[in-house]
């Protein structure tokens, strides 16, 4: 998979590729990581890439011309899968989202500041709108690098253990059980017998009783989805 992201922040934007899975995902050769400076494509003098709002009103708002620059440069190397907007509102990320996408070979984040981007650059270009929840930050980076990590840790071989993500919360719609690990009894605070009894079908039946009971009574929601 090869992940294009345009931003004015790339520095802000490194450091979490740079650890951890995402890092390791990049040096198996499963995932490629582009950052592109909005700045490096603007053509006024200023280097700006934001300008007033028409009609009036506060806040600057992200210009189409610095955009276009970068996406149809993009575009004309390679075939895009969806060119996507972070945005407040856009469609809430979740999991079954993230488990379509990690197939896509190629997209494009544009991550979004101050008040936004001009209307025509979501007319034109943007092939899917996403948010990360129901709350405003600062600019669409942070959002971008959910979503990274929420794709990259799904491409096949990214984890050594691929069954690891298959037991994630959410892939089937419940959360994930307690999890536990040594010591068996630390202070007096015991860990259920049944873990510790190799009894392999009881603990397979013990993790899918909790992970019932703790989704009914944190999010009864995603078992109405079922
Ligand atoms: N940009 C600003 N707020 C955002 C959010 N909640 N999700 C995605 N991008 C954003």
């Amino acid at each position: 998979m090869r992940i294009d992201i345009i931003t004015i922040l790339p520095e802000l934007m490194r450091s979490p590729f740079e650890a951890s899975i995402m890092k390791r995902a990049i040096e198996k050769g499963l995932v490629e990581v582009h950052f592109h400076n909005l700045r490096d494509y603007t053509k006024n003098k200023q280097k700006s890439v934001d300008d007033y709002q028409f009609g009036g009103g506060a806040g600057m708002v992200m210009m189409v011309q610095p955009i276009d620059d970068c996406i149809t440069f993009l575009k004309s190397q390679r075939h895009y899968d969806e060119v996507i907007y972070m945005t407040p509102d856009g469609e809430t990320l979740n999991q079954k989202m993230a488990n379509t996408m990690s197939m896509y070979e190629n997209i494009i984040i544009l991550c979004g500041h101050y008040k936004g981007v001009d209307q025509r650059v979501r007319d034109h270009f943007i092939t899917k709108e996403i948010s990360i929840g129901d709350y405003v930050l600062s600019g669409g980076e942070i959002g971008a690098i959910v979503l990274c990590d929420a794709l990259i840790r799904l491409i096949p071989g990214v984890l050594s253990d691929e069954t690891s993500a298959l037991t994630d919360s959410f892939q089937d719609n419940l959360l994930s059980p307690p999890i536990y690990t040594r010591p068996a009894d630390y202070k007096g605070w015991k860990v259920p017998e049944v873990l510790t009894s190799g009894h392999f079908a009881k603990i397979e039946k013990w993790r899918e009783d909790m992970a019932y009971e703790h989704t009914k009574n944190r999010r009864p929601d995603l078992l109405d989805n079922e």
